[in-house]
C-alpha cells in the first residue's frame, strides 16, 4: 500500500499485461469473437465514457443523478450516520458526490475501480471537498477477489456498497446473481447495497444512447482496438472496423459489437486472428431490468430490497437493498 496525496492508502490490485493478454487471446479465440469490457478503461476509454455521460443521447447518467439529487436525502437516512461506503467502479466519482453530502458524518470512502490514474485523481478531487474523510482506494478488478482496508481508528456503524451507473447491467443476470452474493459477503452481514439500474424502454431512446450522433462511443468502443495494439503490440487496423450496438428485446440488453468491415486477419503478440467481412467481437453487454425483475435478482443474490426510487419517466431505478442470510 503506497500513500497517495491526500489519501490514506492506495490498494494496488490492477490487472497486469499478460492477464489482459490472456483474456484478449481467450476471446477471440471462441466463434462469437468477444473481449472483456473492463478492459474498456485504460486513461482514453475513461475519459471518453467521462464524455458519453454528457452527451444528450445518454440519458442514464443525468437520470441517475437526478434521482439522487432528489433522495440523497432519504438514501442517506436509511443508511444512518456514520456510514463507511465502498463503491464499486467509482470512475469520475461525480454521483458519490451526492449522496456524501447527504450522509450524517460518513466514516469512510472506499472506491474500487479497474482505472488507477482515472479513479486515484477522482477520489483526489473529492478529498479537497470532504477533507474530513478517509479514503482509501482500491484498484483492483471487482470481479475478482480483493479486501477492503483496515482503517486504524475508525469504526463504521453500517457498511454500504454503491454501485451506480447500471455498470451492474454489464453482466449477465447469472453473473450478477453472483457477483451480488459475493459483495454481501465482503461487505458483511448488516450491510447494504445502493444500486442504479437502467430500466428497460423503446428501441430508438436505447439505440441512440449507445450510438451517439456524434461518434464518441464508436471511439469509446474502438478505443479498445487501440488499447489491445498499444499495450499488446498487436496490428488492428482501426479503419477497418466499426462500431454497432443494437438492442436485443428478446435478452433485454444493449449489445455492443466491433464489426469487421472486410476479410482480415491481425496479429496479437505471436497470434494471428481470420476475420470475415461483417464478423463481430461483441464488446458489451447492457442488461436493463424492470423493478420487479432486478428485486427478484436481489433476492437470488441474498438481499432483501428494501425502497426503490425512480425518475417520473421511469427510464432508471435506484435500488436499495440489506443483506440477508444466504436462502
Ligand atoms: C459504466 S462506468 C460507470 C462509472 C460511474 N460509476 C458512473 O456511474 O458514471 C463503469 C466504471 O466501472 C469501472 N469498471 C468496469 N469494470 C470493472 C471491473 N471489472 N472492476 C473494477 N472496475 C470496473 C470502469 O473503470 C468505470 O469507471
Amino acid at each position: 500500500m503506497n500513500a497517495v496525496g491526500r489519501l490514506h492508502h492506495l490498494e494496488d490490485l490492477e490487472p497486469s499485461t499478460e492477464e489482459f493478454r490472456q483474456s484478449v487471446v481467450a476471446g477471440l479465440s471462441t466463434r462469437q469473437k468477444t473481449l472483456p469490457c473492463k478492459f474498456f478503461y485504460d486513461v482514453e476509454g475513461s475519459r471518453l465514457f467521462d464524455q458519453i455521460c454528457d452527451l444528450p443521447e445518454y440519458y442514464p447518467t443525468r437520470t441517475e443523478c437526478g434521482i439522487l439529487e432528489d433522495k440523497a436525502g432519504e438514501i442517506a437516512a436509511a443508511l444512518g450516520p456514520q456510514a463507511r461506503i465502498v463503491e464499486l467502479g467509482s470512475g469520475a466519482g461525480i454521483k458519490i458526490r451526492l449522496l456524501l453530502a447527504a450522509l450524517d458524518r460518513p466514516a469512510a470512502y472506499v472506491p474500487v475501480d479497474i482505472s488507477r490514474e482515472h479513479m486515484v485523481a477522482a477520489a483526489t478531487d473529492l478529498s479537497r471537498t470532504f477533507p474530513d474523510l478517509r479514503i482509501t482506494p482500491v484498484c483492483a478488478d471487482y470481479t475478482k477477489p480483493f479486501a477492503l482496508p483496515a482503517v486504524p481508528g475508525i469504526t463504521p456503524r453500517v457498511t454500504s456498497g454503491f454501485f451506480p451507473g447500471s455498470t451492474i447491467g454489464n453482466l449477465t443476470p447469472t453473473e450478477a446473481v453472483s457477483f451480488l452474493g459475493r459483495m454481501r459477503r465482503l461487505l458483511g452481514p448488516d450491510s447494504a447495497m445502493v444500486i442504479g439500474v437502467d430500466m428497460p424502454k423503446e428501441r430508438s431512446v436505447l439505440e441512440a444512447a449507445y450510438d451517439d450522433a456524434a461518434g464518441v462511443t464508436a471511439a469509446f468502443n474502438l478505443n479498445l482496438l487501440h488499447r489491445i495494439n498499444r499495450e499488446l503490440g498487436a496490428d488492428f487496423e482501426i479503419a477497418g472496423f466499426a462500431h454497432r450496438a443494437y438492442w436485443n428485446e428478446e435478452q433485454s440488453r444493449i449489445e455492443m459489437h466491433l464489426v469487421s468491415l472486410a476479410r482480415q486477419t491481425v496479429r496479437v503478440g505471436d497470434r494471428q486472428f481470420a476475420f470475415d467481412a461483417d464478423e463481430t467481437i461483441h464488446t458489451e453487454n447492457s442488461y436493463k431490468y424492470s423493478i420487479e425483475d432486478f428485486r427478484a435478482l436481489a433476492v437470488r443474490a441474498g438481499y432483501r430490497p428494501d425502497e426503490v426510487w425512480t425518475d417520473r419517466q421511469a427510464l432508471f431505478s435506484v435500488h436499495l437493498l440489506r443483506a440477508t442470510e444466504p436462502a
